[in-house]
């Protein structure tokens, strides 16, 4: 089986969000969606890899593919969660009004089904998709409650009496909106309530995720159609402080919304609960372009969710930072797989990371791609240039590099900017000189 290392990737063709992210059995299962055959999206499947400390993977067999009516045009996102013993997975299926002669994968007119589907596995690597799968909430005919299309993305959690599940929709005058279900059994799912939000927040909601973590409870959802200065793209990653309420299922949210990422590269993320009772998450990396042949997308380095005084940090995951040992003076002495700079930055200094620019400009870190972006086509969909808001206090940088993926952590997760890259070089430049710490493995 092929070997990843700290960011995962498909091991061929194309992969974007992360699937029923769960530590069950004494290891790590991340699915993913994913399309084997080209670096497109196209009809889904789920996609699998294995890992006992989230650095090293080991891609799997593909765990979920299209069998039944529901999930004829592709596995789309979903969760999973452990119930005596057994590994229990929800995602979305989808079904097309009308097949598109011209490409099969794609829908007519934004036209098809979505089913709520459910299946089990009794050890996480085997899955019957011909006789195990189990629509739980069919394609919604109700208006009022959701939309027939564009209502998916199961997230499943434990509550204190019962099973819960939330997924994003929309309304009927295109506002984003989240549908919450209970179930005792996993079986029988009762709806609950449906939280409707502005229009300035997207008219669908994406990959919602619910959690409670260390300082508080959390919502992340990806909204699309909420245009953002400086990209073309339209569906970006936000996140806020919430409270919910069980028996109603009424959310509570901040006023203020942060972004997961303040590159808007990232998308689409899913998290859950590490061997040490972290809430860890990781999310795709939209690419322009393939990294490798015949392979494109990749995940982001695993972060720690925690919340202090209403603010949602994002840190590397301990099991990735302990990995960056060996101090160097320079890029070209690092080990393949990477390096992380350290150092504390001052107002008005600047640094140059293989073509990457980073900046202060009086408590904002800004970022620069243009060097390393530039043989990109479809690169007007994407931030050149990426700010932070305001720093609380300080400004300690951590950036990892990789060859295509370099992610800033700002103040140890205060913020965070990720972009993906093309050609680095190894040359870390400064204006003035910078303290800085050159790690790598
Ligand atoms: C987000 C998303 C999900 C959907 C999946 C399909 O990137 O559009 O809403 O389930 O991707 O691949």
């Amino acid at each position: 089986m092929q070997k990843d290392f700290i960011h995962l990737r498909a091991p061929k063709g194309w992969i974007n969000d992360p699937n029923g992210f769960i530590y069950y059995k004494g290891k790590y299962h991340l699915f993913y969606q994913h399309f084997p055959y080209a670096p497109r999206w196209a009809t889904m499947h789920w996609g699998h890899a294995v890992s006992e400390d989230l650095v090293h993977w080991e891609h799997q067999n593909i765990a979920l593919f299209p069998t039944k009516y529901e999930d004829q045009n592709g596995c789309f996102s979903g969760s999973a969660i452990e119930h005596e013993g057994v590994l229990n997975i929800f995602y979305t299926g989808v079904h097309y009004d009308k097949i598109n002669p011209e490409d099969i994968h794609l829908a007519v007119d934004d036209e098809f089904q979505s089913a709520q589907l459910r299946i089990t596995s009794v050890n996480g690597f085997h899955f019957d998709n011909f006789g195990d799968k189990q629509v739980i909430i069919p394609a919604i005919k109700d208006a009022s409650i959701g939309h027939k299309t564009h209502t998916r993305d199961p997230k499943v959690w434990r509550g204190s009496d019962a099973w819960y599940l939330v997924m994003g929709s929309s309304t009927a005058d295109r506002r984003g909106r989240l549908l919450f279900y209970r179930s005792t059994d996993l079986e029988q799912w009762e709806f609950v309530n449906s939280v409707v939000a502005g229009s300035e927040l997207g008219w669908m909601w994406e990959c919602p995720d619910y959690f409670q973590t260390a300082g508080g409870e959390v919502l992340i959802f990806s909204p699309m159609g909420i245009p953002t200065e400086g990209t073309k793209e339209q569906n970006h990653t936000l996140c806020t402080c919430v409270r919910l309420n069980e028996q109603t299922c009424e959310l509570k949210m901040d006023e203020e919304y942060q972004y997961l990422d303040y590159g808007l590269d990232l998308y689409a993320p899913q998290s859950t609960v590490d061997a040490e009772g972290r809430r860890v998450l990781v999310a795709w990396l939209r690419m322009p372009k393939p990294f490798a042949e015949g392979r494109i997308g990749m995940y982001c380095i695993p972060r720690v969710v925690e919340v202090k005084d209403h603010h949602i940090y994002f840190r590397v995951h301990p099991n990735v930072e302990q990995l960056y040992t060996r101090q160097i003076s320079d890029p070209t002495q690092a080990d393949p797989v990477g390096y992380r700079v350290s150092m504390d930055m001052k107002k008005g200094e600047s640094v140059s990371i293989g073509g990457y620019r980073i900046w202060r400009q009086e408590n904002r870190i800004f970022t620069d791609r243009d060097m390393v972006f530039s043989e990109c086509e479809n690169r007007e969909n994407f931030c050149i240039q990426s700010r932070t808001p305001e720093l609380a206090e300080g400004c300690h940088l951590d950036v990892y590099v990789d060859q295509n993926l370099i992610e800033v952590f700002v103040n140890h997760g205060e913020y965070v900017i990720s972009h993906a890259v093309y050609g680095m070089t190894d040359q870390i430049e400064t204006d003035d000189p910078i303290e800085m710490k050159i790690y790598t493995l």
